[in-house]
């Protein structure tokens, strides 16, 4: 029994050890089989490579064979490379376009917000302000309420953002800078508004200047009134009507008064009633027509003149400009003009500043109403105050052009008036 059962373990030893050997057969075929199949699929793409590789070669030496077919080819590549470009540009303007955008919307989010802000602030603005003065009122009538005194922070807050924004425009009053007080003559037509307009918005930027307009009409008219009470100014608003007798064009006696002479001379009596008792501050006079355009650097050439200062102005007297004449030494000797040179003072109303102590010293000088030749308006005034030889070059001796006689053009309003056209309490 015994060796029977010995027996037949060893039977299943071998049978064992047989089956194993085939398997091992199996693998060892299999992975032969794998193997060959690699090589052959090698074999092939070689082959492939191969015959590429020929293909390759075969078209350089056929392209090599014919100069004009090789032309043809070329050209056909830099078409080829030329749409391989466009397509990269394509692709480039797609990258830049992808990281543009996100950028650009953000960016416009972020603008859009306060201008928004800003602008509906602005549209509420008379509301608000109406608001915040009556409730300073109502404050200061009942300061025990408590439900007021709460609400009072918010809304005083937004009057003053809006008050600080909008008055901030002139720079604050600086108490050592010598001042400039800009004489205006007006008068009521079209393009008024929107010259007076152009002025404000350069002289905002001026620091220590005081406004002083003078309109030639019976009555001072709301349209400048609103204008500069609106613009935050250091401002006098004067008026005086040019009598029709004096006025040019309109009598038949020719008359040589030109347009702004009652209104300068107001200008003039106002500035000397008002530091009549008051020590006069240092600074300057500066007659600024409103058709003219002003550089900022002309206020701070003639901030500091010590009588009479003098510079260009552009598009007056038939030339590009006219300017003093000024000597190596600085000095001014004369006048570089075409119309009669030989005036005492051949300059425009806008080409000098006065300083305000010369002014209120020569209290008898103004402009002359008769017997003026034309040209000789600003000697009638000057002549009074200076002789050439106290006369201050300004813009680097008179080189630099810092103001231009500009003028608007009058506008045609030939369609006005006809089938109700237009809305005539719009203010324009
Ligand atoms: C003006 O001319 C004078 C004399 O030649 C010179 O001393 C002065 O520096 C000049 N001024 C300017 C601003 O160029």
């Amino acid at each position: 029994m015994r060796e029977a059962g010995e027996q037949s373990a060893e039977a299943v030893k071998v049978e064992e050890n047989r089956q194993y050997e085939q398997v091992k057969q199996w693998e060892t075929e299999a992975e032969a089989r794998s193997m060959k199949e690699a090589a052959v699929a090698l074999q092939a793409s070689g082959e492939e490579a191969d015959s590429r590789g020929c293909k390759l070669v075969g078209e350089i030496v056929r392209k090599g064979k014919d100069g004009r077919e090789r032309k043809a080819e070329k050209q056909g590549d830099a078409r080829a490379l030329e749409v391989l470009c466009s397509m990269l540009r394509r692709r480039n303007l797609l990258t830049t376009l992808l990281i543009a955008l996100p950028w650009g919307l953000l960016l416009t989010l972020w603008h859009q917000y306060p201008t928004t802000r800003y602008l509906s602030l602005l549209r509420k603005e008379t509301d608000e302000n109406v608001t915040a003065k009556s409730l300073f009122n109502s404050t200061s009538l009942v300061r025990e309420e408590g439900s007021l005194c709460a609400r009072q922070p918010a809304v005083v807050t937004t009057a003053r953002i809006i008050r600080s924004y909008v008055y901030a425009r002139p720079p604050p009053w600086s108490d050592t800078l010598p001042a400039i007080f800009v004489i205006t003559p007006t008068y009521t037509r079209p393009v008024q508004k929107a010259e007076l307009t152009r002025l404000a918005n350069t002289f905002l930027h001026v620091q220590n200047l005081h406004w002083v307009v003078v309109e030639d009409s019976p009555r001072r008219t709301n349209l400048v009134s609103n204008l500069l009470e609106k613009a935050g100014f250091n401002f006098t608003h004067l008026n005086v009507e040019t009598p029709k007798s004096l006025k040019v064009g309109l009598s038949w006696i020719p008359s040589h008064t030109p347009r702004g002479t009652l209104q300068r001379n107001l200008g003039l009596h106002w500035l000397r009633e008002n530091f009549r008792n008051t020590p006069p501050p240092d600074g300057v006079v500066y007659f600024a027509d409103d058709d003219n355009t002003y550089s900022l650097e002309l206020f701070e050439e003639m901030r500091y003149t010590k009588k009479v200062s003098v510079w260009p102005v552009a598009f007056v007297g038939g030339l590009r400009f006219e300017s003093p004449k000024v000597s190596p030494a600085g000095k001014v000797v004369g006048w570089k003009t075409v119309f009669d040179p030989n005036r005492p003072f051949a300059i425009d109303m806008a080409g000098f500043a006065i300083s305000i102590k010369l002014i209120l010293e020569k209290s008898h000088a103004s402009f002359k109403l008769d017997g003026v030749k034309g040209g000789y308006q600003e000697t009638s005034l000057l002549k009074d105050l200076v002789t050439m030889d106290g006369l201050e070059p300004k813009a680097a001796n008179c080189t630099k052009v810092l103001v231009w006689h500009t003028r608007t053009e009058r506008p045609t309003l030939v369609n006005e008036g006809k089938r109700g056209f237009t809305d005539p309490r719009v203010e324009v």
